[in-house]
């Protein structure tokens, strides 16, 4: 929030400033309540860098995903002795509170198309649990294992907040306790004019904003006090996953051993990836851009790296980016004061309100321009970032889109294959297809076993049917 006085002659001052006057071209016919309204929303905004974010990110067009200096990441993909010793440091590191879980969850979730937040969807194959309960049970199943404090932070946004407290609210905090839980809104970013530049209205006395990201996380983190509180409590690794992405191990005593290993690491951000599936799979893949690592979005690679195959056959650039990641508080905070994520533009059919004609525009084709940031960006800024391999079956099955690819058939497909891989490493027989999917739906709760490891032989079933629903 600015401290500048909040009037009209002030204000169009620093409006005309930078170039973007015409916002109160309609202040003669506003009444003094509306008036005040829009006056108090133009002052939220940093005004004062708007002209160069324009320049660089409104007006400009350039991709430059091709120009750049590129080689494949180091990843770490460790074998079972590797990956012990791992958990043996990350263990520790949890039993001593040092992990926060973090869940951004202000998506608007337009593909899934579900009238709530993303964080209610009923995700579980066979309760139906949503996806807000998985993590907590998750988080609840951690803390009991490791005998510990997690705490929870949620990234929500301003349209989805209340209905997100709400439904915390309703479910009783899913029994975690109450203080351990903080849900804040992220922030949000004035829609822009693709030709001109200009803000965009929504309406005669406000301006049209859209959330600024999942990298919106790191300022939010800071402005709700969050990173804060994490010091205070000794919190010093940020625990970041989507949403979306019900296997996601919330807490991962492996991948925190890699962040926290410091001939590895320096325990700024490390990153998850998995092999992609195809050179056409749209994910972002880590890269190497001279000495930094970076997430190179998939329509920013150009198609020769995006298909360039090693002696061996296999894909140049497959390590694909699932959106898990650690992230040191420190780091969090020092991204937060240099303010360096860069913006990155969206060109979208923004409904708007045209000051000269006093009517409302619902355009049929791209007419502005959405900024976000991008939490993987703040990998370029870390010294030392890790990648650790991980399988793609055990950690990620995102839902995305309302059927198809990343679709809650697809998880729920998912979800059933790994509980049933869990249910046959203890011999249990299982049913699956031609093409190697289970046949039954299977739900294993975190709270029964976070792992197949977790799981008591003792308890069973020899075989699982194909029509079978089972729910441990
Ligand atoms: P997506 O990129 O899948 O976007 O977000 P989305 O808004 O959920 O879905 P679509 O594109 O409208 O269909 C990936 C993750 O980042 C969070 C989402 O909630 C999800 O967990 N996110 C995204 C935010 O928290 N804020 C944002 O501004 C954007």
């Amino acid at each position: 929030m600015s401290d500048m006085p909040c009037d009209f002659d002030s204000t169009m001052k620093r409006l005309e400033a930078c170039g973007q006057a015409q916002v109160l071209s309609g202040w003669s016919s506003l009444d003094s309540s509306r008036r005040a309204s829009l006056l108090n929303q133009i002052n939220t905004l940093p005004l004062e860098s708007i002209p160069e974010l324009v320049a660089q990110c409104v007006l400009s067009h350039d991709h430059g995903g091709g120009s750049k200096d590129l080689s494949p990441p180091e990843v770490t993909a460790p074998g079972p002795d590797e990956a012990a010793e791992l958990a043996k440091r990350g263990e520790e590191i949890i039993r001593d509170g040092r992990v926060a879980a973090f869940t951004v969850a202000g998506g608007q979730g337009t593909r899934l198309g579900w009238g709530g937040p993303k964080g209610t969807y009923p995700a579980t194959p066979v309760s139906g649990k949503p996806l807000f309960r998985v993590f907590a049970e998750q988080i609840q199943a951690a803390s009991d294992h490791w005998n510990t404090r997690i705490c929870w932070y949620i990234m929500t946004s301003e349209a989805n907040d209340s209905a997100t407290r709400d439904f915390f609210a309703d479910n009783n905090w899913f029994g975690l306790p109450r203080t351990q839980v903080m849900l804040f809104p992220q922030g949000m970013m004035p829609c822009f004019d693709a030709e001109s530049g200009h803000l965009l209205m929504e309406a005669p006395d406000r301006l049209a904003m859209s959330p600024d990201g999942h990298g919106g996380s790191i300022a939010a983190l800071h402005r709700s006090g969050a990173l804060e509180q994490m010091s205070v409590l000794g919190i010093d690794t940020i625990s970041y996953f989507q949403v979306d992405n019900p296997i996601a191990p919330v807490i991962d005593p492996v991948f925190i051993g890699l962040h926290a290993d410091p001939a590895r690491s320096s325990g700024e951000m490390s990153s998850k990836m998995v092999p992609k599936i195809s050179s056409g799979e749209k994910v972002g893949v880590f890269c190497k851009v001279g000495d930094c690592t970076e997430v190179i979005e998939y329509s920013d690679m150009p198609e020769d790296l995006q298909e360039k195959r090693d002696q061996q056959g296999r894909l140049v650039y497959d390590a694909g980016n699932i959106a898990l990641h650690l992230l040191g508080v420190e780091f969090a905070q020092r991204l937060c004061n240099s303010n360096e994520l860069p913006w990155h533009r969206a060109v979208k059919n923004i409904p708007w309100f045209d000051q000269a004609s006093g009517t409302h525009m619902t355009p049929k084709s791209p007419n502005g321009v959405k900024l976000e940031r991008f939490i993987f960006d703040a990998l370029s800024l870390a010294t030392r970032p890790a990648v650790l391999e991980v399988e793609r079956s055990r950690e990620f099955a995102p839902i995305k889109n309302a059927v198809g690819n990343d679709s809650p058939e697809s998880c729920r497909q998912a979800q059933s294959n790994l509980y049933g891989q869990w249910l046959e490493s203890h011999g249990v027989n299982i049913a699956r297809n031609d093409s190697g999917d289970v046949l039954a739906d299977i739900e294993i709760s975190p709270l029964t076993a976070m792992d197949a490891s977790q799981l008591d032989s003792t308890d069973l079933p020899k075989a699982i049917g194909p029509a079978d629903r089972i729910l441990f």
